[in-house]
């Protein structure tokens, strides 16, 4: 990869561990936290793709909010976790490796963002919460354009900003279709693939994978 200028992070199972809030909940939720935690992580993507298709965009705060509600419902969780829940999701953890990767990176001068469903506000919040307000040089949220992942809009938030071609950036997403979208875009993108997952057939493979973020001090 020559002439990369900019890096851009997915946040939520990229950055920030989606299943940290049930996870904290195990004692009180029981062995079924973790499939309550992907069934909930699905759902709300769901929703993401739903309503972008339906032209009925509701933000990724009430998204959370709807499908921890239907995921509670099936999984048969006391009604009283919600608020836990809910808060815990304000304040996700980021992978262990995080943090000290991004300083490597931002001694390297590159512009480093994170493009995200997220709202502003909850993203503001994942980044000071784990003291990330120093890496990032943009915090971009599709609630610009008000439409979500994968559709084009949201890819083109950062070209934007930053007025630079699209091969040179790289686009780092832990989400097998994030990956895609952003590859068919244009972005030379990169897979995070931490569980030994397989790869979607959407038109895109990426340029590499990595287990884990730290990874991408050799490659950069
Ligand atoms: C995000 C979701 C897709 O942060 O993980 O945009």
């Amino acid at each position: 990869m020559k002439n990369i200028k900019a890096i851009i992070f997915d946040a939520y199972g990229t950055l920030f561990d989606v299943n940290s809030a049930a996870e904290k909940c195990k004692n009180k939720i029981g062995e079924k936290w973790e499939p309550f935690a992907d069934y909930w992580r699905t759902t709300q993507l769901e929703y993401t793709w739903l309503r972008s298709l339906m032209g009925r965009h509701e933000d990724f705060w009430e998204i959370t909010e709807q499908s921890l509600d239907k995921s509670m419902k099936v999984f048969k969780i006391d009604i009283s976790m919600r608020d836990k829940l809910l808060d815990l999701y304000k304040v996700l953890s980021t992978f262990p490796e995080v943090e000290e990767t991004l300083k490597k990176l931002k001694e390297k001068k590159y512009k480093l963002a994170i493009l995200s469903n997220g709202t502003p506000s909850l993203l503001k919040q994942l980044v000071s919460n784990n003291n990330l307000e120093s890496i990032f040089d943009d915090v971009l949220s599709i609630e610009e354009v008000k439409i979500y992942k994968p559709h084009p809009d949201v890819y083109n938030i950062p070209i934007k900003k930053y007025q630079i071609e699209k091969n040179q950036f790289v686009y780092l997403s832990s989400n097998t279709w994030d990956v895609s979208a952003a590859g068919n875009f244009g972005f030379n993108a990169i897979w995070v693939n931490r569980n030994k997952n397989i790869f979607d057939n959407l038109d895109y493979r990426p340029i590499t994978e990595i287990n884990i973020l730290s990874d991408l001090n050799n490659l950069l």
